[in-house]
């Protein structure tokens, strides 16, 4: 097994500008690269800086194709906290990307056709050619996703519940508002099944959830099942990967 690369940057702009370079390059030699993708806080630089290279060097992502991570359940997709809106405004309208060729799940559907949308879900990833390279956040409790401490590592897109840490970091956003208790989330099978991986994490609060990811496989920290997989590689910048052995840092 091929051990995980690290790339780490001085800073979080410093990483998202070297990737989305990186990304140009790849989507340049297969257009019609198939994406997993991420929301949060994480991926804005990165997001920022496709905008930038579309917008001011031509850069061409129309022909790519996109499966989102996750979505809060129920969600309308146009709520601001929706993680469908966030990828409409942050990337797929400003960066051109064609909203045809972009999925994510629905945080409209109703609880008895939760379960026939996520097979579905699955289904189309399948028809795609599977997620090429799937970009991923990593949570300071180390899920992947919605997925929390103790999901399957086997696991398809599916309803999860959302850890009480991952639901107070989001309060903030929400306002006044209650956060979702649930959301619909790839599986960390279904992650584990893309071609490679990218994970992004900044900042020194993501320190420890990044250290526990590379020390050893444990169902205590999802992000660790990437240990499994043959081709990761986990860009940070320095506060991140503080808590690394010396051997990585
Ligand atoms: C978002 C997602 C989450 C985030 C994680 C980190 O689609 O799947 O797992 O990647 O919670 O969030 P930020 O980037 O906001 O620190």
């Amino acid at each position: 097994m091929r051990p995980p690369e690290l790339l780490i940057y001085p800073d979080a702009q410093a990483g998202a500008t070297a990737f989305a370079t990186e990304l140009r390059l790849r989507v340049a030699a297969d257009p019609e690269l198939t994406l997993g993708l991420p929301t949060g806080g994480t991926p804005r630089a990165l997001y920022a800086e496709m905008v930038r290279l579309h917008r001011e060097e031509g850069a061409d992502w129309s022909r790519v194709r996109g499966f989102n991570l996750d979505e809060y359940w129920p969600m309308a997709a146009d709520d601001p906290q929706s993680f469908a809106r966030f990828m409409r405004e942050r990337l797929i309208e400003p960066a051109g990307f064609d909203p045809g060729r972009m999925r994510i799940p629905s945080g409209e559907v109703a609880e008895d056709a939760v379960a026939a949308h996520c097979a579905a879900y699955e289904e189309e990833i399948a028809a795609a050619g599977g997620v090429a390279l799937q970009i991923l956040g990593i949570g300071v409790n180390g899920h992947l996703g919605f997925n929390e401490p103790g999901a399957a590592w086997d696991g398809r897109t599916h309803l999860a519940a959302l850890a009480p840490s991952t639901r107070a970091r989001a309060q903030a956003a929400f306002a006044g508002r209650e956060v979702p208790h649930r959301g619909i989330t790839m599986g960390l099978g279904t992650i584990l099944d893309a071609g490679s991986v990218v994970v992004m994490a900044f900042g020194a609060d993501k320190a420890e959830a990044v250290a526990r990811a590379l020390a050893e496989p444990s169902p205590a920290c999802p992000a660790s099942c990437l240990l499994q997989h043959p081709r990761v590689t986990w860009l940070l910048d320095r506060a991140a990967a503080a808590e690394l052995p010396d051997a990585h840092a």
